[in-house]
């Protein structure tokens, strides 16, 4: 097993509110190994990007009273602010969830890439030192070849248009192609694609995966791929993190997730892709709590056809089920899943078992038993 480059360890985040403190981040861990593709999913509004955000450094806004985010083995959160920018492009990029904001509007396309090229890793720069490199355009040759270069890697017919086009200028599966450009243009060994083919069309969106997906392959970059479609989720990655409310629900290598999906969230979401449905609920009705005011055991009680008065009560804290794959809830029995919860296990919260097994189980003994009558 390779090395993890990114480690996400009992992560809170809060923002100030009008209405008190949201407390949007609620004890997140996940791991990324080396040269991995995987995936945090989960619906609007779950936290997704205020958690890939955090990686990044990108909530200034944000509290965060707890927690660790460990990239190649040192926790970020000790940095300085220029240390982080300095690592943000050149060690990490992110590709945002909407090209159309993510783009500077007021500089083409070629000038964007050019600032990258000149700019990633250096210490920020003065707005003088900036207008003063914009007047001085002699030394860009050397970057306009490389920028062109990779616009026609992500398969960018007419590169030299685009380099010097606007970001109005062009389609959404352009302007989503041009990111993706921008952000493997430092060749960062880690990649944080935040939805990047929700502003698409459902062809351009295949196309656009496939295209990441080779370009990540042919450099080993890790990727962190953000998405609220389990169905994307599969194509793509080697792991999956299921998300609700705040908090990772269930998490484990994309075939397992598939073959014996556990958290009731988890299999609500699977039945709304009619193809992969359980056949056990139809989707999952409600919304996510009020973040201000979440409730302190299990925030999924409200929406869970499986809960029983002890879900909200205690917390159901993440358990091994099965090798590498983890669920928090209370229909699960196992080993803690993380170290700060050891003493949990002498004191497990005993709701039964998750009914789809039970009846299952039930079936299986019924077609025994009338076996049996016949004989
Ligand atoms: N700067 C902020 N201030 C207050 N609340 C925020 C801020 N940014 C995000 N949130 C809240 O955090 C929650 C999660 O948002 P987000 O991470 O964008 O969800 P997702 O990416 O999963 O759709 C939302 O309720 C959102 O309103
Ligand atoms: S802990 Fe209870 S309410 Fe929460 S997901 Fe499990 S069964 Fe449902
Ligand atoms: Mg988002």
């Amino acid at each position: 097993m390779s090395d993890p480059i990114l480690e996400v360890r009992n992560l809170h985040v809060h923002f100030d509110t009008y209405d008190g403190t949201a407390e949007v981040i609620n004890g997140v861990d996940f791991t990324l190994d080396e040269g991995e593709t995987a995936a945090l999913v989960g619906e609007t509004g779950c936290g997704k990007s205020v958690t890939v955000k955090s990686v990044m450094g990108l909530v200034p806004e944000a509290t965060i009273p707890e927690g660790e985010i460990i990239y190649k083995g040192q926790n970020v959160l000790d940095l300085s602010d220029a240390e982080r920018h300095a690592r943000r492009g050149r060690e990490m990029s992110m590709i945002m969830q909407d090209p159309m904001t993510s783009l500077n509007p007021v500089l083409t396309v070629g000038e964007q890439m050019t600032d990258v090229l000149k700019w990633q890793g250096q210490p920020r720069m003065s707005v003088t030192s900036w207008v003063r490199d914009k007047l001085d355009r002699g030394s860009d040759a050397e970057y306009r070849e490389r920028a062109v270069e990779m616009l026609s890697d992500v398969e960018i017919s007419a590169p030299e248009r685009v380099f010097e086009s606007y970001p109005a200028e062009l389609s959404g599966g352009m302007r989503q192609r041009v990111l993706i450009a921008i952000a493997l243009l430092s060749e960062p060994d880690l990649l944080i694609a935040d939805e990047p083919g929700t502003a698409l069309d459902v062809t351009t969106e295949a196309k656009v995966l496939d295209l990441l997906d080779e370009l990540v392959e042919e450099r080993n970059t890790s990727v962190l791929y953000i998405t609220h479609d389990l169905g994307v989720a599969r194509e793509v990655s080697d792991r999956i993190n299921v998300m609700y409310a705040g908090e990772i629900v269930e998490q484990a290598p994309t075939a397992d997730l598939f073959a014996d999906p556990q958290h009731p969230y988890t299999r609500g979401l699977l039945d709304s892709i009619p193809s992969l449905s359980t056949g056990i609920g139809d989707g999952i009705a409600g919304h996510l709590p009020d973040y201000t005011d979440a409730p302190e055991a299990c925030r999924f009680a409200d929406r869970c056809p499986h809960a029983q008065p002890e879900c909200r009560e205690a917390y159901p804290y993440p358990r091994e089920t099965g090798d590498d794959h983890n669920v928090a809830c209370h229909l699960f029995e196992g080993r803690p899943a993380h170290d700060r919860h050891a003493d949990l296990a002498a004191d497990p919260v005993d709701i039964g078992v998750p009914p789809w097994e039970a009846s299952d189980a039930s079936s299986e003994s019924d077609a025994v038993a009338d076996g049996g009558s016949h004989s």
